[in-house]
């Protein structure tokens, strides 16, 4: 069976871009392929965070992938520094990169401009991402198109490795949908969608409440026009919203266009919010439901010592390569 690995931060709420970008691919690939979704907890760090609002948001995101309907008895669902693995072969991948490569990533010039200082975790991030997804040998990785760059690093590495070392790597591909790969922020089309942006009517956060979610799509920003069409380059923010109607009700776009025919922008809206609030209200009492249960610490300990099986056993292979001695 083909491998499939993912993650996501645990720095900030997570938003119905992580929801339509990844976490809905991890739910549907999980039905065909041995999958692997962590809490990237090492990746948090690399700007500072707050202990304890860590820890929150840590068991609020595995709670999250549950809630969305991944299945620990199928899907091992794990915290990043759980499994040892990931920091060891982090390490020796970030030996494999050069600083050219890092200085390129868009993803740390936007994290770092205007800082004063910046830490070196957050420079050499994209080589332990790199190891998340080599340690093991991941076929497929499902992300919003933000990561693309990054993946695009990683199978380099994977190359560069292999071809210094002997075959030793899968290469991985993106698995990036065609729709929705880059939901943008409801009051700027030119901005994704991020659980960083503090002004919050600009995101829709997985855990916010029906009335919330309808008062923000409401005040969603869109253009002085009244047709609902898409046109990525002309209607940026009546095409966003369209994608998300179209990742929400299953239609496509240009269904979407049909349904909304000679209709305003006002209807098209408060549809939009309601197909939002049928996906996510289950979603939520679901999710408080896996929070008060208890059952979190035994699944991502389970799910941590599934993948620790398979990724040490990769680390081994790794350092037995690049001729480390056996312990
Ligand atoms: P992170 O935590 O920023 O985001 C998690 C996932 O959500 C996607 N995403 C979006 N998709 C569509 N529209 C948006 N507005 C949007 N915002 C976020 C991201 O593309 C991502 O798939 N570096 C990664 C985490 C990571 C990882 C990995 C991912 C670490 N190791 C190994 C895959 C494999 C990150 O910061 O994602």
């Amino acid at each position: 069976m083909k491998k499939v690995l993912s993650g996501i931060q645990p720095s900030g709420q997570l938003t119905l871009g992580n929801y339509i970008g990844a976490i809905k691919n991890f739910v549907k690939l999980q039905e065909t392929h041995e999958c692997y979704f962590m809490v990237v907890d090492l990746h948090a760090v690399t700007v500072p965070q707050e202990p304890s609002s860590l820890r929150e948001q840590s068991q609020a995101i595995a709670a999250l992938y549950l809630a969305a309907g991944i299945d620990p008895q199928r899907s091992a669902v794990y915290m990043q520094s759980h499994v040892r693995a990931h920091a060891e072969l982090g390490w020796l991948m970030t030996t494999m990169t050069s600083i050219g490569e890092l200085e390129r990533m868009t993803q740390f010039k936007d994290k770092s401009a205007g800082k004063d200082s910046v830490g070196a975790g957050l420079f050499i991030y994209p080589s332990l991402m790199a190891a998340d997804i080599l340690v093991y040998n991941a076929d497929l990785v499902p992300v919003g198109d933000d990561q693309k760059q990054h993946l695009e690093l990683t199978r380099d590495l994977a190359g560069r490795f292999n071809s210094r070392y002997g075959d030793f790597f899968t290469i991985p591909q993106p698995y990036i949908p065609e729709v929705g790969a880059r939901i943008m922020s409801l009051d700027d089309a030119s901005k994704k969608m991020s659980k960083s942006n503090p002004n919050p009517g600009s995101f829709i956060a997985l855990l916010d409440s029906p009335d919330v979610i309808r008062k923000k799509i409401s005040r969603a920003t869109t253009d002085s026009g009244r047709e609902i069409r898409f046109d990525q380059a002309n209607k940026p923010e009546v095409s966003n919203l369209m994608g998300i109607y179209a990742q929400m009700s299953g239609l496509s776009l240009a269904e979407v266009e049909a349904k909304f025919e000679g209709q305003g922008y006002g209807p098209f809206k408060k549809e939009l919010a309601e197909r939002v609030v049928d996906v996510l209200e289950p979603l939520q009492q679901r999710y408080h439901e896996i929070r008060s249960s208890g059952m979190l610490e035994d699944v991502l300990r389970e799910g941590a010592a599934k993948a620790a099986g398979v990724a040490d056993r990769t680390v081994e292979g790794v350092k037995e390569k690049m001729g480390f001695l056996k312990g």
